[in-house]
């Protein structure tokens, strides 16, 4: 049986209210679960995650962080801070932050080494637009993403970060790619990381539309080591059949 780490990303969704059952019932579902299991949720619930998940088989983290220790980052969020409530994952370099926010592939970089050099796993999405896969440019936009990304890194640093493929116009619009597609896209990401880095043995996820319908005939895909969840980990029930997904 293949082990498969099945991620929720909240984006800017629920409530605290919400969270309280949606944590607890998460927790029982990942207890009985062969697959590791991770939710990344707002900064202000993470200690309300820490409270209800440390101990448990749900690993926890954030949607992003800055790359500075401490200064005048009115509004932003230190590595330091997320060590605070022993965040295991932080995601970096996700499309959203990357279209609205102006993140550059440095920007990205940067927060890589910092959550490395804390110890948290950074979940590092890379993903081409619509437009460039059009154009034929998909291959060379994610190359350079992931050699963006890791500039700089050693060895033993890569092997530490789980990688997440979400084509762009996949993401919230319900219609998620091919599983050709995703393999095609990851084995190509898997084969680059291994060429240049010498880390033969990546874990990288697929993200975009993922949902109860299309998990088990994407993540059977041999390239492909989990999903990286938006819209469906928000139904704890649809999140569920996601995790209870089994892959030989
Ligand atoms: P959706 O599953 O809503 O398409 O979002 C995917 C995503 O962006 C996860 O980071």
């Amino acid at each position: 049986m293949k082990k498969l780490y099945l991620i929720g990303n909240h984006k800017m969704n629920m409530s605290l209210n919400e969270l309280e059952p949606y944590f607890d019932n998460l927790a029982e579902i990942a207890s009985t679960s062969e697959n590791v299991v991770g939710v990344c949720v707002p900064y202000v619930y993470l200690n309300m995650a820490k409270g209800m998940l440390e101990g448990s088989k749900v690993l926890y983290g954030a949607q992003n962080m800055h790359y500075k220790d401490n200064g005048a980052y009115t509004g932003e969020i230190s590595a330091h801070m997320l060590n605070d409530f022993n965040c295991d994952l932080v995601i970096i370099g996700h499309s959203e932050r990357r279209a609205y926010y102006n993140e550059t592939d440095e920007d990205v970089n940067l927060k890589i080494k910092k959550a490395l050099e804390e110890g948290i796993t950074p979940i590092l999405c890379f993903g081409e637009t619509l437009d460039e896969r059009n154009g034929n440019m998909a291959h060379s936009v994610v190359e350079r993403q992931i050699m963006g990304a890791l500039a700089d890194l050693e060895y033993e640093e890569v092997s530490r970060i789980i990688f997440a493929y979400e084509p762009v116009w996949a993401i919230g619009t319900g219609v998620s790619a091919t599983s050709e597609q995703a393999e095609e896209m990851i084995s190509f990401a898997k084969r680059l990381i291994a060429d240049e880095y010498g880390v033969k043995t990546s874990i990288v996820l697929y993200g975009g539309s993922l949902k109860p319908s299309n998990a088990q005939d994407i993540l059977s895909k041999p390239s492909i080591d989990g999903g990286l969840i938006g819209g469906a980990c928000l139904k704890i029930k649809d999140f569920e059949e996601i995790i209870n997904t089994k892959v030989e």
